[in-house]
């Protein structure tokens, strides 16, 4: 697909309305990942060193429609050294910017408008500005009025992050190179089954973990003590194995994991193979062999996607030891020149920040669902509107 982008436009003493994202986890009003926002810099840096005047346009949680200073941005702009707008549809402060000035509006989903993509607010938003750049990938899977509305109503481009996207999981999914492995995990089948189908149908080799895994493992009649799963996907289960088969595609699903009597942090860890779990076992991480397996999975592999941590990855050491041994093992065999690697999704790249190694990663996505829907092919509608055609 080819997109409209920024270097294509004149924006010079332009009023520029710019949606980023930047639904970043904020903990006691510090940003605790800024991923997001460092991600967002060279078009906000490119288009003020093009004299524009750039207000920034973002969400942050799900406030539903109602002004709730839980989720209010000016963490984010006491992090980026800018000034917060406390209204979104404010315009008072246009007649005050000069070429190279950068504005954030308060929380776009503060009003129900936002969400519905309401014509009318979509016009309200985009008043006063000549031109929208869209760059936040990560929630352009959304068709609000800050992602498709106003880019209904102004002349509209895609910003060099989500150009970036695009370019790079394009490219893996149109030619990859192979042998390509595909790593899926995380807690729910029923969030994750088209992404699993088109990744049977792109890999030649498949891991399904995490909670995930244990469904799958489940629904082939294994144990799966008093852990998290989903009994009523068995048939989705079994029905996306018979897919990946018939794709050629071989399937690697937990052999063992690390288990606990309770589903904390400080839990004493065992290593189970399905056979073994009992009753009051909780599954927490990958086991041992499984992980084994994976990694050697990986160093077999030209190509690794991955999204969804094995484990509780942010219960260090302990439980950290699947999501890590997978993290490590991409990076090592990166850095090699060995793999091209593709990870995406908050907890996924967040376990490749604790344990060190995110720049040895090919390429990090700043998307979650936006990534997922990519991959699954998907068409996103703030990006189908940014199409040049
Ligand atoms: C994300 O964090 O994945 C995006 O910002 C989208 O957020 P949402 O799922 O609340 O729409």
């Amino acid at each position: 697909m080819k997109l409209r982008t920024i270097e294509n436009i004149d924006v010079r003493g332009k009023y520029v309305l710019l949606r980023d994202d930047f639904n970043v986890q904020i903990v006691d009003g510090k940003i605790t990942d800024s991923f997001r926002i460092e991600q967002s810099m060279p078009t906000i840096n490119a288009l003020r060193a093009a004299g524009a005047r750039i207000a920034i346009v973002a969400h942050r949680g799900r406030p539903k429609g109602v002004r709730n200073m839980e989720y209010t941005l000016q963490p984010i702009a006491d992090f980026m050294g800018v000034q917060l707008i406390d209204d979104c549809l404010s315009k008072d402060f246009l007649s005050d910017m000069s070429d190279g000035d950068v504005v954030l509006l308060e929380n776009v989903r503060f009003y129900p408008g936002e969400e519905k993509n309401d014509p009318a607010f979509a016009a309200d938003l985009a008043q006063g500005f000549d031109i929208f750049v869209n760059d936040a990938f990560a929630v352009s899977h959304r068709a609000h009025a800050s992602t498709v509305g106003v880019a209904e109503i102004l002349p509209s481009c895609a910003g060099k992050l989500l150009a970036s996207e695009i370019e790079h999981l394009s490219a893996v999914m149109e030619n990859p190179k192979r042998p390509l492995l595909s790593i899926v995990a995380g807690s729910k089948v029923s969030t994750k089954i088209g992404v699993l189908k088109a990744l049977a149908k792109l890999s030649d080799t498949l891991i399904i973990g995490g909670a995930l895994g244990t469904t799958f493992n489940y629904a082939q009649g294994g144990k799966v003590g008093n852990s998290l799963y989903e009994a009523d996907q068995k048939d989705t289960a079994l029905e996306i194995l018979d897919f990946a088969a018939q794709n050629n595609c071989q399937v690697l699903l937990p052999l063992d994991k690390g288990v606990a009597k309770v589903f904390e942090r400080d839990a004493v860890r065992i290593n189970k193979d399905f056979t073994q779990i009992e009753e009051d076992d909780v599954i927490i991480d990958a086991g041992e062999a499984t992980t084994a397996r994976d990694t050697a999975a990986i160093r077999a592999a030209k190509t690794v996607i991955w999204n969804g941590t094995v484990g509780m990855a942010e219960w260090q050491p302990t439980w950290s030891y699947g999501s890590f041994a997978i993290a490590k093992t991409l990076a090592e065999q990166t850095r090699a020149g060995n793999l091209e690697s593709i990870v995406g999704g908050g907890d996924t790249v967040a376990a490749l920040e604790a344990c060190g190694v995110k720049d040895d990663i090919t390429y990090v996505s700043t998307g979650g669902g936006a990534f997922l829907e990519f991959i699954e092919g998907c068409i996103l509608p703030g990006i189908a509107i940014l199409e040049d055609k």
